[in-house]
C-alpha cells in the first residue's frame, strides 16, 4: 500500500531545551542538568512523528534565510519530512523556542516565531490540496489556517484543527473540520466552559459536532482525553507512566490520531493510538517525539 500523506500547517524552530532543578530567581543564574538542542516547533514535531508512523509528511513553515535554517531544513529532510513547502523568508531569523524544563514538569518557553500568511498558503496549495490529510496549528494567523482549511476542504481531504479557533472566524474553521483537538486549556476556549467538569464538557462536546466536525478529541483537566463523535464517545485515561515534560504530547497525539484516521481505523481505535504516541513523548524533555518503536496491535 502506498503511504498515506500529510501536510502539516504550522511552526518550525530551533528548540533549545535546557533542564534545571530549579528555575533560577530573577537575579540568579541556574546549572542546567540536561540539554537538547533539535528541530522543533509544532508543525516540525508533527511531521516528524508522522514520518516516524510511516505518514509522509510535507511541512508548511517558515524558515529565516539564515544557518539556523540550513540545518533544521537538513535535519527535516533526514527526519523523511517534504520541506519544499517550507518558505525561506529574507532578512527573516529562523523561529527560537528555549525551553527551561523544571524536575517537577513545569516548563517556561521563550518564543520568536515567524508565522505563516495567506501568500505563503497559496504558494503552498499544490502540496496541500495533494495531501491525504491537512493538519492546522491554530497558533498561526487566522488567515493562513483559514486558506488552508479552504484548500483542503475544497480537495476533499481530512482537515484536522490543533487547538481552539479565533472567535472571529470560529463558525468558517469548524465548518470546514473533521477533526478537531484540543488541549485543556484550548477545550475551555472551544467550548466555552472550564475543563474540570466532565460531564458538562462530554454535552458541550457532543453540541460542537452540530458546528460540522465528525470527531472531537479534547483533554480534560483531571486528566484522560475525551473523544465524541455522532452518536459515541471514548474516554482515554492517561497512562502511569512518569511525565517528564508533557511538551509535544499534544503534537505526537494529533499525528498518530490523523495516522490511524487516514488508515481507516475505527475512532476508539485511533484515540487509544493517538493517546499512546503522547504518553511515549511526556516520558522525555523537550517535545521532539520519538514513536519509532511504537507497535501497533493490528
Ligand atoms: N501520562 C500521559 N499519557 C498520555 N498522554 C499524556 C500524559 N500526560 C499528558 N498527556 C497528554 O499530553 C498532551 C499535551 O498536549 P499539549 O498541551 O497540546 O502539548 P503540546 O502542544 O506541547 O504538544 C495532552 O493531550 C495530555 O492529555
Ligand atoms: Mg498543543
Amino acid at each position: 500500500m502506498t503511504p498515506p500523506t500529510a501536510a502539516v500547517v504550522g511552526q518550525l524552530a530551533r528548540d533549545l531545551v535546557l533542564t534545571v532543578d530549579r528555575v533560577p530567581d530573577a537575579g540568579a543564574s541556574a546549572s542546567a542538568t540536561g540539554r537538547r538542542e533539535q528541530l522543533g516547533g509544532k508543525g516540525a514535531n508533527q511531521a516528524v512523528a508522522l514520518a516516524q508512523l510511516g505518514v509522509r509528511p510535507t511541512l508548511v513553515a517558515v524558515a529565516g534565510d539564515d544557518v539556523i535554517g540550513d540545518v533544521l531544513l537538513d535535519q527535516a529532510r533526514r527526519d523523511g519530512i517534504d520541506t519544499s513547502a517550507v518558505v525561506r523568508r529574507r532578512d527573516t531569523l529562523t523561529g527560537v523556542i528555549v525551553e527551561v524544563l523544571a524536575a517537577d514538569a513545569t516548563y517556561r518557553y521563550v518564543e520568536d516565531l515567524p508565522l505563516l500568511g495567506p501568500a505563503d498558503i497559496a504558494a503552498a496549495d499544490g502540496r496541500i490540496r495533494r495531501a491525504d490529510a491537512v493538519l492546522l496549528q491554530l497558533q498561526q494567523p487566522p488567515e493562513a489556517v483559514l486558506a488552508a482549511a479552504r484548500i483542503g476542504r475544497d480537495a476533499g481531504r481530512l482537515v484536522v484543527l490543533d487547538g481552539a479557533p479565533a472567535d472571529a472566524d470560529r463558525d468558517e474553521l469548524l465548518g470546514l473540520a473533521d477533526v478537531v483537538r484540543a488541549d485543556d486549556k484550548e477545550a475551555e476556549l472551544l467550548l466555552g466552559l472550564p475543563a474540570d467538569d466532565p460531564d458538562r464538557v462530554r454535552d458541550a462536546a457532543h453540541d460542537l459536532l452540530k458546528a460540522g466536525p465528525k470527531l472531537i478529541a479534547v483533554a480534560l483537566a483531571e486528566g484522560g482525553n475525551l473523544f465524541v463523535w455522532a452518536g459515541g464517545e471514548i474516554l482515554v485515561p492517561l497512562g502511569d507512566d512518569p511525565v517528564i515534560d508533557t511538551t509535544g504530547g499534544g503534537d505526537a497525539f494529533v499525528a498518530a490520531l490523523t495516522d490511524a484516521l487516514l488508515r481507516g481505523r475505527s475512532y476508539p481505535d485511533a484515540a487509544r493510538w493517538a493517546n499512546r504516541a503522547s504518553a511515549a513523548t511526556v516520558g522525555h524533555a523537550g517535545g521532539r517525539p520519538d514513536l519509532t518503536g511504537l507497535v501497533r496491535h493490528v
